[in-house]
C-alpha cells in the first residue's frame, strides 16, 4: 500500500516524545502537503511538519496483534512497536520472554518467578520453540533436539547490556542440559558445570553501579556429548577479564568478590596468617601515597577497609549479600571441582599477597627515584606471602631493568612510574590466577573420551 493509502484520517501513529520516549496519537486528516494532523491520547492536537514520506511517524499495530508472543507476527515490526508489545507483554501479562523469529528477547524482572522449577522444565522437554509460551528452556530444548535430528553442533548467544540477566539466562540454559541429558553418575559432570559458577562469581564477578553481581569477563561453555547425547564433559573459555578493577573501583562499585569474601572470612577468625586483620596505619593522598596519621579513631567496618584496592567505592557491601557464607560456598565449589584445600590455600594466600601489595607505601627518593616508605609493614607481608625475596621485591618495585645491546642496566623509577607498576604487578598476578583456576576446572570438566558433539552457551 502507499503512503498516501496508509496515512489517512483516522490511521494511528506513534509521535516521539521526550518524556514518553514514544506517544500514541491519530491522524485528524488525511496526510497531505507535508502536515501529518494528529490528536493525542489526551485530546491535545498537532500538526506535525515532514520534510519527506520517510520522516512520517511510525504506524501502530492493530489491538488484536498486541500482545502476540513473537514479534515478527506484528504487521508493523519499528522500535515503538517492538517497545509496545514487549511492555504490554511484560506489565499486563507476566510474560518476560517473547519471540523474535528464533530469537528469545528477555526483559529483566528483577524478581524471583516460579517459572524455573523442575516441573517446567519437563514441560518444556519434547516440545517445539511455538508449541508453548517463549521461554529460555524452549531454546535449549531448540538446540538440543537440533543435535540430536540434524545431528549438529549447536551454539547459544547470549547478549545485551549490563545487568540485562545474560548470565542468569546462560545458568537456566546450562541447568536445562544438565538436566534432560543425564550423565553416568559416576563422573557427576552436570554437578561440576553448575559448581563452576560460585568459583567464577567470585573470582570474576563485581558489584557495579548497574548490576550487584556483574560478569567483568566474558564466558563460553562448550558441553560434550556422548552418541547417545549424554553429558561427557565440558570446556570453559573466559574472554577480557576487566584488570582494572582488582586496583581501582569507581564510586558504589567493589572489586572482585572473592576479596570481600576472603575479609569477611578474617573477621570471624578464620585464615589468621593471611594477616588481613592488619590495622590500617596509612592513608592515601591520590597517588602519592603519603604516610598519614592512624586512622584508629575511624570506627572500622570491616577488614575490607584496611585495603587500598577494596575501598575505593566506599561500597563494601551488598544488600543481601553475605560474604562469609559465600565464602564457604566457594570454598565447597572448589572442593567439588579437585581444587584440594591445599590448592584453595595457595590461592587465598596470592590473592591477600595482592591486597597488601596494595598497601605498599611508596614515596619519592633523591632525584627522579622512588623508595618504599621506612614507615611501610605491607612489603614484608608481600613476600612472605607470596614467597619473594624481600630485598628483590623492595629493588624491583623501584627500579626497573633496561637491557641495551649487551650491556644491562637498573634505571630507578619515579614515584608515580613506581606506583603504576605495582598496580600493574597486582593486576598481572590476579589475571595468571584467574586463568590458573579456569585450567583447573577445565581439567575437571574434561571429557574421558572424544566428545561426539557439543553445545556451546556464549555469555559475553
Ligand atoms: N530471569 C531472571 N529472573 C529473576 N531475576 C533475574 C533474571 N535475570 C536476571 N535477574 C536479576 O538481575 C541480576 C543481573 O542479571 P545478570 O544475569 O547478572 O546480568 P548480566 O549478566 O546481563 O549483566 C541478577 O543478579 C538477578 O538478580
Ligand atoms: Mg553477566
Amino acid at each position: 500500500m502507499s503512503v498516501r493509502e496508509l496515512y489517512v484520517k483516522g490511521a494511528r501513529v506513534w509521535i516521539p516524545d521526550p518524556d514518553q520516549v514514544w506517544r500514541c496519537a491519530e491522524l485528524t486528516k488525511d496526510y497531505k502537503n507535508n502536515i501529518v494532523a494528529v490528536v493525542y491520547d489526551d485530546a491535545q492536537t498537532e500538526d506535525l511538519v515532514v520534510k519527506n514520506d520517510e520522516e512520517l511517524p511510525p504506524l501502530r499495530n492493530p489491538d488484536i496483534l498486541i500482545g502476540e508472543n513473537d514479534l515478527t507476527s506484528l504487521s508493523y515490526l519499528h522500535e515503538p512497536a517492538v517497545l509496545y508489545n514487549l511492555q504490554v507483554r511484560f506489565c499486563n501479562q507476566n510474560a518476560i520472554y517473547t519471540y523474535c523469529g528464533i530469537v528469545l528477547v528477555a526483559i529483566n524482572p528483577y524478581d524471583e518467578m516460579p517459572i524455573y522449577g523442575p516441573d517446567t522444565i519437563s514441560a518444556y522437554r519434547g516440545h517445539s520453540m511455538g508449541d508453548l509460551d517463549p521461554h529460555i528452556f524452549a531454546v535449549a530444548e531448540e538446540a538440543f533436539t537440533q543435535m540430536e535430528r540434524e545431528n549438529k553442533d549447536q551454539s547459544i548467544i547470549v547478549s545485551g547490556e549490563s545487568g540485562a540477566g545474560k548470565t542468569v539466562s546462560a545458568k537456566y540454559a546450562m541447568r536445562y542440559f544438565a538436566t534432560i541429558s543425564g550423565s553416568d553418575s559416576e563422573t557427576q559432570i552436570e554437578k561440576k558445570i553448575l559448581a563452576s559458577n560460585p568459583i567464577m562469581e567470585a573470582i570474576g564477578n563485581a558489584k557495579t553501579t548497574r548490576n550487584d553481581n556483574s560478569s567483568r569477563f566474558g564466558k563460553y561453555i562448550e558441553l560434550d556429548f556422548t552418541p547417545s547425547y549424554s553429558i561427557m564433559g565440558a570446556n570453559m573459555r573466559t574472554y577480557l577479564l576487566e584488570k582494572s578493577r582488582v586496583v581501582f573501583q569507581a564510586p558504589d562499585e567493589r572489586n572482585y568478590h572473592i576479596f570481600y569474601q576472603l575479609c569477611s572470612a578474617a573477621e570471624q577468625g578464620k585464615l589468621p596468617h593471611l594477616k588481613l586483620r592488619k590495622p590500617m596505619r596509612f592513608h592515601y593522598l591520590n597517588q602519592g601515597l603519603q604516610e598519614g596519621p592512624m586512622v584508629a579513631s575511624k570506627p572500622r567496618k570491616g577488614h575490607q577497609d584496611n585495603f587500598h584496592y577494596l575501598k575505593q567505592g566506599s561500597s563494601p557491601h551488598i544488600d543481601g549479600v553475605d560474604d562469609a557464607e559465600d565464602f564457604i560456598e566457594t570454598c565447597k565449589a572448589f572442593s567439588l571441582l579437585g581444587i584440594n584445600e591445599g590448592m584453595q590455600e595457595q590461592i587465598f594466600r596470592i590473592l591477600a599477597g595482592i591486597l597488601h601489595l596494595g598497601n605498599v607505601v611508596l614515596e619519592e627518593g633523591n632525584g627522579d627515584s622512588s623508595a618504599i616508605s621506612t614507615g611501610d609493614k605491607s612489603l614484608k607481608t608481600v613476600s612472605e606471602l607470596l614467597g619473594i625475596d624481600l630485598e628483590d621485591i623492595r629493588k624491583w618495585l623501584c627500579n626497573r631493568k633496561i637491557v641495551s645491546g649487551r650491556e644491562v642496566f637498573t634505571k630507578p623509577m619515579t614515584l608515580t612510574e613506581a606506583v603504576f607498576s605495582r598496580d600493574a604487578l597486582s593486576k598481572h598476578i590476579y589475571a595468571k590466577l584467574f586463568d590458573w583456576i579456569v585450567t583447573q576446572i577445565n581439567k575437571c570438566f574434561a571429557a574421558k573420551a572424544k566428545p561426539y558433539r557439543f553445545i556451546g552457551v556464549l555469555d559475553i
